[in-house]
């Protein structure tokens, strides 16, 4: 074979890979009618999306966040929508019992659990790190360890139902960027966390799957107005990104990226680090009078 016919090969082999890893999973919009899903962080943005994407498939859920009065809302459309039923259940993740709380509202109020959606993220400030060890600390609690929490609360009973855990996470979980250094050091843990608990599940031959979701830049407006004058690109639709993850999540799909470009981030992540690095920085605008001052929300 001739170095032509190899490079060939290579190619079509490449293609044929990234074909099969990135085409849609198979995916029974049926199976979701009646099923018991808990989704947090669901008063605004990506989790509100999930809210009504499974209302509208007929699903049964319990959706929290910390603002009982958003989330009445949420749950009159999600009735509207064609929820068998909706309730919520107001919760603050950086206290450890509200968040097993949570998941045992949900547990006797649905019978059951069929899937536990992990989704919610504590404020946090989008800046250069200005050495503040607490503010990592207390949201390593609300974007972290409330989810190993409810993990282990909801277990026994997702075991029961062969159900899932959807985990929402985030490119800055997977490769380094500036800014948001608190913020990335909860995401890589839960990828550290979820990721072996994957092997763990299935080791012991557990009925229950785990899907880590990994989002690029969403047009919530948190997201929005927090990266505003720092990096200039395009984000993606909360609602396409919420539709995504619930389908990967009905899929069993261990990994899912949205959008596309994640996914070959990820791929490539380790090739060319200088280059990789190079592009990470020049696409940031950093303005030391600008960047460094505080930002509200955390
Ligand atoms: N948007 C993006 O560009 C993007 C990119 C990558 C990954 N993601 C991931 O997608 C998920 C959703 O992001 P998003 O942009 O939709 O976030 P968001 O709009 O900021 O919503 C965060 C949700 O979490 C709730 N929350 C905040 N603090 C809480 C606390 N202490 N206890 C309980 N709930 C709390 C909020 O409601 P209350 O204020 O009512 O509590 C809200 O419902 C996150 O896991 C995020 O990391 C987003």
């Amino acid at each position: 074979m001739n170095l032509y016919a190899k490079l060939l090969l290579l190619g079509s082999i490449c293609v044929a890979f990234i074909a099969v890893r990135w085409s849609a999973p198979s995916f029974n919009k049926e199976s979701l009618k009646g099923a018991r899903v808990l989704v947090t962080g669901a008063s605004t943005g990506i989790g509100e999306q999930l809210a009504y994407h499974y209302a509208r498939l007929g699903a049964q859920l319990v959706i929290t966040a910390r603002r009982g009065n958003v989330l009445e809302q949420v749950v009159s459309k999600c009735l509207e929508m064609g929820a068998q039923r909706a309730l919520f259940i107001p919760a603050d993740m950086a206290s450890p019992s509200d968040a097993e709380s949570v998941v045992q509202y949900a547990t006797e109020q649905l019978g059951g659990l069929d899937y536990l959606v992990l989704n919610h993220i504590g404020p946090s400030p989008y800046r250069m790190w200005d050495g503040d060890v607490e503010h990592t600390r207390w949201l390593l609690e609300v974007n972290f360890l409330s989810y190993a929490q409810m993990t282990q609360k909801a277990l026994p009973t997702l075991e029961k139902s062969n159900g899932s855990i959807v985990v929402v996470s985030s490119l800055l979980g997977k490769i380094c960027g500036p800014f948001a250094l608190p913020y990335a050091t909860t995401k890589f843990a839960l990828n550290g966390f979820f990721g072996g608990l994957q092997h763990e599940l299935a080791m012991q031959k557990s009925n229950v799957s785990i899907t880590i979701c990994t989002l690029g830049l969403i047009d919530t407006d948190s997201a929005m107005e927090k990266i505003k004058g720092y990096i200039n690109m395009s984000a993606y639709p909360a609602h396409e990104a919420a539709w995504h993850i619930i389908e990967a999540g009905a899929s069993r799909q261990s990994e899912a990226f949205y959008p596309w470009y994640t996914f070959y981030a990820c791929l490539f992540r380790d090739w060319f680090p200088n280059l990789r690095d190079q592009a990470i920085q020049n696409s940031y605008t950093y303005n030391p009078q600008v960047n460094k001052e505080p930002v509200t929300g955390s």
